[in-house]
């Protein structure tokens, strides 16, 4: 929790840098430094350093920020495992910070209570408050709240998350704004303009879905987000091996990070006209699959060859990039764990950003660090476009060389997109690789906070 007051009786939270901390100790009483020192607290990352009064009641709390940590570079992953390692109670921060960074440790603090219980008798939450001066409450929650959406999403199991919840949670977003929505499902996908959603998802007892919904003014700049919703990607007919397919419930990723920015942009009531649209499918395997050699129809009218059907995200998202590219947005942005190219070369931390607009990208790069919520941009090399090319149909899924399988997939759905005047495309892992402090093996939301801090700095008035 966080509390907008400071709450009388409130603990101290200091934050230390391990390389100012010789300077910083003579400034302390004889008693803290000894007591420092008999702790071997240097000001390390991660270390936490209880100090008691004469009741050995927690006076003051010093935190450890670790080497080449200025009061500007405080994030939330600082924050984010403090409340595990503190008695219950009521904290302030001490240690005057530049406003972001205030912003950070207040969400640092909330991200890090985090927990998943929904197959598991929960502990009881512990009550810890803690006041950050200089930190706005509702922003920190709003953010936060956005980040859970997404996280309970992608890890919640496909036994529970199947295509039909992933499309219910869409519209149980747009209800509560009072956004317009559409929901499409099953054989009717192909009346209205889904071939590829169907095809992927038709083999699975679990029908495909689209949701659309629209929400702002209409008069205001049209921003549009498409997410990747496969609920669970077995690889189809190319079936994956075991440890591929281990983590594959997280493969709707890109759409819980879409549902979770476009919770913040509705709640924050960005001045936007704010479109979202969810292609929701498992990708199963069955005797009405599709299959490698299929040439399949697509809503722009491109015919596509299946070279793989385990390349299955940019063939739903092709139909999903077309419709909302048929408006002419200003901005269309599609987030997708899209290749596990992208993985090898950039890990599981940073989303790969693709876009041809070098200003977006710059832009983007740059609040997404600002927000501790990094993307790294890699190149559309349109050298490699013509590996694209089928001798059947308009252009393959896939690409023989297998070089450069990130750009591939980006230069796929490029060939979707012509009438938006800005197109991104991030290709993002939403998921922890390892266990850290606030931030446990599990899911992961990646740029809500990045995409969120981008278009407040955009739109905001
Ligand atoms: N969902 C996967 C991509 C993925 C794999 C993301 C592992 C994160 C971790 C995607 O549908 C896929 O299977 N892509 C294939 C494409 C290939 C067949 C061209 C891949 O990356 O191997
Ligand atoms: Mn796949
Ligand atoms: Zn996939």
């Amino acid at each position: 929790m966080l509390a907008t007051q400071l709450h009388p009786g409130s603990i101290p939270i200091a934050l230390v840098g391990e390389d100012r901390f010789d300077a910083w100790r003579t400034t302390q009483s004889a008693t803290l430094q000894n007591w420092a020192s008999a702790n071997a607290f240097r000001g390390e990352r991660g270390k936490v350093l209880l100090v008691p009064d004469a009741q050995n009641k927690v006076a003051q709390v010093l935190v450890g920020l670790g080497k080449g940590v200025g009061d500007a570079d405080v994030s939330l992953w600082h924050s984010s495992g403090l409340c595990d390692r503190l008695p219950e109670g009521n904290y302030h921060l001490a240690t005057g910070l530049p406003r972001a960074a205030a912003q950070q440790f207040a969400l640092g603090w909330l991200y890090g209570q985090y927990r998943f219980d929904r197959y598991r008798r929960a502990q009881s939450p512990r009550e810890c408050k803690l006041h950050v001066p200089d930190a706005s409450v509702d922003e920190a929650v709003r953010l936060n709240s956005a980040c859970t959406l997404a996280r309970d999403l992608i890890n919640t199991p496909a036994n529970d998350l199947t295509p039909v919840r992933l499309a219910e949670a869409a519209i149980a977003l747009a209800q509560r704004y009072g956004a317009t929505y559409r929901h499409d499902r099953g054989d009717a996908l192909l009346a209205q303009g889904f071939p590829t959603v169907h095809a992927v998802g038709r083999a699975s007892a679990n029908e495909p879905q689209v949701v659309d919904f629209t929400w702002g003014e209409p008069g205001r700049p049209r921003v549009t987000l498409v997410g990747k919703g496969v609920c669970f990607d077995s690889g189809g007919l190319d079936i994956k091996p075991p440890a591929s397919m281990l983590l594959m419930k997280k493969d709707m990723g890109g759409a819980a990070c879409v549902l979770g920015l476009a919770q913040a942009i509705m709640d924050a009531k960005l001045p936007i006209r704010l479109r979202v649209i969810i292609p929701a499918v498992e990708n199963a395997v069955a005797g009405n699959a599709f299959r490698p050699g299929d040439v399949l129809a697509t809503r722009k009218g491109l015919t596509v060859e299946v070279g793989n059907t385990d390349a299955e995200g940019r063939l739903i998202l092709c139909d999903a990039l077309a419709l909302a590219d048929e408006e002419e947005p200003e901005l269309l942005i599609d987030m997708a764990t899209l290749t596990g190219a992208a993985r090898v070369a950039l890990g599981p931390e940073l989303p790969a950003l693709f876009t041809n607009d070098d200003a977006l990208a710059n832009d983007l790069t740059r609040f997404a660090k600002e927000a501790v919520d990094h993307l790294w941009q890699l190149p559309l090399w349109s050298g490699y476009d013509d590996e694209l090319a089928s001798k059947v149909a308009d252009l393959n899924n896939v690409s023989p060389s297998g070089f450069s399988g990130a750009i591939i997939g980006g230069l796929f759905l490029k060939r979707f997109v012509s009438k938006a005047k800005q197109w991104a495309h991030i290709d993002l892992y939403g998921w922890n690789a390892k266990d850290r402090p606030g931030r446990p093996v599990g899911a992961e939301a990646q740029c809500v906070r990045a995409l969120y801090a981008y278009l407040r700095h955009r739109y905001a008035a």
